[in-house]
């Protein structure tokens, strides 16, 4: 059997750590100790390490920026494997990001080139394959949008390859992607973007910036959103929750609930388990208030989803990842 830290140690020399605590890479600021922890640059570093895990029978996460990941309090006997492939590539309106870039960086840069489409991202925490996996968006924009093709590899006949996946192929719904069910694992995104005015672009994301810290806690760590909205394409159950509560006439008219909304209508904000707590500022934020526990977390999420369940008939689905749960 190959020495798996030996095998690492000599692809990644310093850069592999041990025993590594995931509370250092999540937004979350909480989960315990990973067997092994490797940043990859490369493709080539990734096809490596790859090979090695799947030749070993090791088990393995991909981690883009930590931003939606809640990772146990008892860590993971695995490999993780941080997307630190950070480039981007401008020629005209074609733009190709590498998985690990920041969605921030790619919506500063396309705007400073004065190209519109990703601009509202400039508040997204997380890396764009995170993003393109779980069509992440805020401020009317998605991932998805202007999207022409991903690159990726997948799993074929016991071999890693490398495909290019063309966007009417990759399935994307609301928070929903092929990638989510395939396993395959983003390479890089290209996108064909419009042109804009960079003055107005740097002007809207601003805007964009102050509106979230307005309605969101970030100055706590978190996932985000941790709840996906939540379509309600049943009128009896729009008509059950409008007995008690007056339904936004936005929401009302899309048929998809705000979770954050949600849990707000059952009072829960503000609600605390050791250092968790649903944040006051926005219903679909859980905050870490210090020492925060991944159990802590998901006994909240346990909570709000009885509770959405109980008494408006309705199931919360998690947007958050789990990692060694
Ligand atoms: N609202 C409340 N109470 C709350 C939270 C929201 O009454 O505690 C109301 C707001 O006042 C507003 C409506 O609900 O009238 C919608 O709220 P908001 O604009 O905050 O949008 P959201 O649907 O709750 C979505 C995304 C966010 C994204 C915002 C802004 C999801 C799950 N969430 O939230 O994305 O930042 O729109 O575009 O789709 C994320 O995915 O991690 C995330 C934070």
């Amino acid at each position: 059997m190959t020495d798996i830290t030996q095998s690492l140690r000599e692809i990644f020399d310093t850069r592999l750590k041990e025993n590594e605590p995931m509370s250092k890479h999540t937004n979350f600021r909480i989960g315990g100790p990973v067997r092994w922890y490797v940043d990859v640059k490369s493709e080539e570093e990734l096809l490596f390490v790859l090979n090695l895990v799947t030749k070993e029978n090791v088990p393995w996460f991909i981690l883009g920026g930590g931003s939606n990941t809640l990772a146990s309090d008892e860590g993971f006997q695995g490999l993780v494997v941080q997307m630190a492939m950070r480039g981007i590539t401008i020629v005209g309106d074609r733009v190709t990001a590498e998985a690990g870039v920041l969605s921030a960086a790619l919506a500063r840069t396309t705007a400073e080139a004065s190209l519109a489409g990703f601009s509202w991202a400039i508040s997204l925490p997380g890396t764009i394959g995170g993003a393109i996996r779980g069509n992440a968006g805020c401020f009317g924009g998605e991932a998805k949008d202007y999207l022409v093709s991903v690159r990726a590899l997948s799993f074929v006949n016991g071999v890693w390859e490398t495909k290019d996946v063309p966007m009417e192929a990759c399935a994307f719904e609301y928070r929903e992607s092929a990638f989510k069910h395939s396993g395959d694992i983003i390479l890089s995104a290209t996108y064909l973007f419009p042109s804009g005015d960079r003055e107005e672009l740097l002007a809207s994301q601003q805007n964009h910036l102050a509106s979230r810290k307005a309605t969101q806690p970030l100055y706590a760590g978190s996932a985000g959103c941790v709840f996906k909205n939540t379509d309600v394409p049943d009128e009896t159950v729009l008509q059950r929750l409008r007995q008690e509560v007056d339904i936004p006439l936005e929401m009302s008219a899309s048929r998809k609930l705000s979770s954050g909304w949600l849990i707000d209508q059952l009072n829960l904000k503000g609600t605390r388990i050791g250092d968790a707590e649903i944040s006051q500022e926005h219903g679909n934020f859980i905050v870490n208030r210090g020492n925060a526990t991944a159990s802590d977390v998901v006994q909240l999420i346990a909570l709000a989803k009885t509770r959405a369940r109980n008494h408006f008939g309705i199931a919360l689905q998690e947007e958050v990842r789990y990692l060694g749960f």
